[in-house]
């Protein structure tokens, strides 16, 4: 064949191909016969491997996966991946109604849709063609699991149409089809393994598997719901979603009935009731309803919290609940030497998984509930994985059953319990000497938000501390590289991955290991502010209750856990350690020089989209300089640093309090 003649079948082959893919994977609409569909895969694939310098990047073919990743590189997400506030009645409808129309005066518009049970993802795509798939992670971050996503037939590695935004995000929910899990377990069962239990945490284990060609075999599907980017061509959520299924992409649809605009609660329920009775007939599960605010501006007006946008709701179906036995109460130790009772029972099946453990939270849950071994209990799998005893069978009960008498001593080192008045929780205050609390320290240390420790995992720590390699999170540093690779199942890599790790940590800043550090109530956003404002540990160390307090955002909690923490010899020697082994305990050079007074005093409320800043960096910025950042407009606002498409209910309060509106170039000129 000429090579002008290949070129030419292979893009003809490739575009009917693509065609096919989204006809049957994105619409469920089948014209070509599987057979005459694996004819033409084949027919390009000999082509591409005759002519590869035509084959496409993102051809058809790279469907089958290939790529074996060792380890998923983390990415830092572009924006947030937040959760949302959950409902159950109408009243919470209604509250989260009246919350908002407090911050908006338009009329609302909404838009409900299905709430994907599956593993959430962000997509990236840049110029048309997919770039990165980012997992969830902690919301801040995520792992690339690009070549896995790259195999899920219904997203598209090419866009259609050519008015799709040079760069914009996508995210949505992967999952197993109904059909395809159950089909998954009766291979499962033939080859004598075990079963897999849940959909949801099985997608989310596919998604982590190393070798794309296996995740290309297990038919994962789909569906987007959410458009991001920095300039985005549209004025609603709906539009977006419409637009985004233009392109190809599996998107919730009229013809569905998976989405719809609606403009009044009863609206909504309407929405809710029918998928309340109609989701059984689904071939993927659906755990509630999302509702979002339609309108790009009043979603802007109406803004977020921390951890949600405060324009959306999630209504969550009711929860299945059974009754089992309760067969014994165990007692776990967390990091900080919390007593978390477990409730141990009989296996039952719940909302399709085995359940066997049941977290109790505390001596007053079960006071409350008056729960006692032996019991007929019941239980309920709501939004949290950890499913929770909701009432006791009281009518069942044997007449010789005697109230739960609450642990006195801690189970793993004999210790006596403490509970502070305030704590709902009892503690063991054997910090140094209670295993599981030295081993949820070091856990802790080396965690993602942490020191984040290439190679490192829970358990790691747990052999090396069983090994009385590493006691303290000081010892770690004092690790070599033979001692590691003697360990049962540590090869040569893994053993010099860990020791780079740790050198390379030494690298990361003072904040993050003031985190890591693991005193208690100081946070990520605590340590940060300590970090800033007292730039070395020696001035934390020192500093008097007063002079803590004094601080910006810290209260007498924080202060009196921190002056508690460095009474505490050990702990002061442990930080020495770690100073001498060339840890940051104080602000880089880069940093001070970086810090100013500049905005000491001034609050700044960030609204729109800016140019030279993401909205991120602007707020860092802020801080740097010594200023805070609110998230609403109030008579105490010292300026509004405002970028395009500021909200106008937010511009009517800036007038209204003559609050200073100013640009991203003014803010500039305040710092420098
Ligand atoms: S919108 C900022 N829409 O449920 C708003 N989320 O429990 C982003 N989910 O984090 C989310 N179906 O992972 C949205 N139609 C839908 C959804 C959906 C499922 C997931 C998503 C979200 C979580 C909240």
């Amino acid at each position: 064949m000429k090579t002008e003649e290949a070129k030419y079948k292979i893009e003809q082959i490739s575009e009917q191909l693509r065609v096919h893919n989204h006809s049957y994977y994105v619409l469920s609409e089948s014209n070509i016969s599987d057979y005459d569909f694996d004819m033409l895969l084949e027919e390009l694939q000999k082509l591409e491997e005759d002519f590869p310098e035509y084959a496409f990047e993102d051809s058809p073919t790279k469907r089958v996966g290939g790529t074996v990743a060792k380890n998923f590189e983390t990415i830092n997400h572009k924006y947030r991946m937040l959760s949302l506030g959950n409902s159950y009645s109408k009243e919470d409808i209604e509250d989260f109604e009246n919350r908002i129309k407090k911050l908006v005066e338009n009329e609302l518009e909404y838009v409900c849709e299905l709430k994907y049970d599956g593993v959430a993802i962000g997509i990236t795509y840049k110029n048309g063609k997919l770039f990165q798939a980012v997992t969830r992670g902690d919301g801040v971050q995520g792992d690339d699991i690009t070549a896995n996503v790259k195999t899920i037939r219904s997203i598209p590695l090419q866009l259609k149409g050519n008015d799709y935004p040079d760069e914009f995000e996508i995210r949505g929910e992967i999952f197993y089809p109904k059909n395809v899990f159950e089909a998954l377990n009766i291979a499962r069962e033939e080859a004598g393994e075990d079963l897999y239990a849940n959909a949801r945490n099985t997608a989310s284990g596919t998604l982590k598997m190393q070798d794309s060609g296996v995740v290309a075999q297990r038919r994962l599907d789909c569906y987007l719901y959410f458009v991001l980017g920095d300039n985005l061509p549209f004025k609603t959520h709906y539009d977006s979603i419409k637009k985004a299924g233009e392109w190809g992409f599996k998107i919730p649809t009229e013809k569905f009935k998976s989405i719809k605009k609606c403009k009044s609660i009863d609206e909504i329920f309407e929405f809710i009731n029918y998928w309340d009775k109609e989701r059984s007939n689904l071939n993927f599960e659906i755990d509630g309803i999302v509702i979002k605010v339609n309108n790009y501006a009043r979603q802007e007006e109406i803004g977020f919290t921390a951890k949600s946008p405060k324009w959306a709701i999630a209504y969550k179906f009711k929860a299945e609940k059974v009754a089992t036995k309760l067969l014994e109460i165990t007692y776990q130790v967390g990091r900080t030497g919390a007593i978390t009772p477990v409730a141990n029972l009989a296996p039952v099946l719940l909302a399709g998984t085995t359940i066997r453990r049941a977290s109790l939270h505390n001596s007053d849950q079960i006071e409350k509930l008056d729960v006692r071994v032996n019991d007929t209990v019941f239980i309920e799998k709501g939004g949290e994985i950890i499913p929770k005893i909701v009432g006791v069978e009281v009518g069942q009960r044997d007449i010789f059953s005697v109230p739960t008498q609450y642990i006195s001593v801690c189970p793993e080192c004999q210790t006596e319990l403490h509970r502070k008045e305030g704590d709902a929780k009892h503690f063991c205050l054997n910090e140094w000497g209670c295993a599981p609390q030295i081993k949820g320290k070091m856990q802790h240390f080396i965690s993602r938000k942490a020191m984040n420790i290439d190679g490192l995992g829970e358990e790691t720590i747990d052999l090396l501390y069983e090994q009385n390699l590493a006691k303290n999170i000081a010892d770690l540093y004092e690790l070599n590289f033979d001692q590691l690779f003697e360990l049962e199942s540590f090869k040569e890599k893994k053993s010099q991955n860990i020791i780079d790790g740790l050198i390379a940590s030494k690298q990361i800043p003072f904040e993050r290991v003031l985190y890591a550090t693991g005193i208690r109530f100081v946070g990520e956003t605590v340590a940060k502010k300590l970090a800033r404002q007292f730039k070395k540990i020696d001035n934390i160390i020192n500093a008097s209750f007063e002079e803590l307090i004094a601080a910006d955002e810290i209260g007498d909690k924080i202060a009196e856990s921190i002056i508690h923490f460095f009474s505490i010899e050990s702990n002061v020697e442990l930080i020495n350690r770690l100073r001498n082994h060339g840890l940051q305990f104080e602000l880089s050079e880069d940093q001070l020089a970086n810090a100013t007074t500049k905005l000491e005093g001034l609050i700044f409320v960030v609204s729109g989209v800016f140019s030279k800043f993401s909205r991120d960096e602007l707020k860092n910025s802020i801080e740097q300089n010594g200023g805070k950042v609110s998230s609403s407009i109030s008579k105490k606002t010292s300026y509004i640093v405002a970028g395009e498409n500021m909200g106008p209910s937010k511009l009517a309060k800036a007038e209204k309090l003559e609050v200073e509106i100013i640009n991203e170039d003014r803010f500039l000129e305040l710092i420098v």
